[in-house]
């Protein structure tokens, strides 16, 4: 099988595995890193949203042939070394999940909202946030829980 060469969280990876093998198995199955979701398994729930340079993506039906050793791929464990990054405390604040499974993914898709506008109205909040579902339909405490983070944070990640 082939290997490819990953950076995920800072961190330089050699990945041995078949072609079309998809960045959510990886990175769960070979990697240990299962804070990234399995959801729906079509990429539309949003629960395997990661970052891919810095910009939300949904894991699941990426290839792993398809990512190179200079992109910089980040998951939920690297936000912060104790689960304290300022949306995740907003979330905790918030008390914004219910089963939680969701909320991996939803945490990600916020971090990447605030790194890219300090202070995003609601109506942005909103539209950013449409692809992440929750099947507990939390989406009020989500929504509080963002616009606490855009006023108590600078986001990083
Ligand atoms: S809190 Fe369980 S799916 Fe959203």
């Amino acid at each position: 099988m082939p290997q490819y060469t990953l950076n995920i969280n800072k961190t330089s990876y050699d990945v041995v595995a078949a072609a079309g093998t998809s960045l959510l198995w990886v990175l769960r199955e070979d990697l240990g890193l299962t804070g990234t979701k399995y959801g729906y398994g079509i990429s539309q729930c949003g629960a395997c949203t990661i970052h891919l340079d810095k910009q939300p993506i949904k894991a699941r039906l990426l290839p792993i042939e398809q990512f190179t050793a200079g992109q910089e791929i980040t998951t939920i464990e690297c936000l912060s070394e104790d689960g304290d990054h300022p949306v995740q405390r907003a979330w905790i604040e918030a008390q914004a999940p219910q089963c939680g499974y969701c909320h991996s993914g939803q945490i990600m898709q916020a971090v990447a909202l605030l790194e890219q506008k300090e202070h995003p109205t609601l109506d942005e909040i909103k539209a950013h946030m449409n692809d992440n579902l929750c099947r507990y339909g939390t989406y009020m405490r989500i929504l509080t829980a963002i616009e606490m983070a855009a006023k108590t944070k600078n986001s990083t990640s």
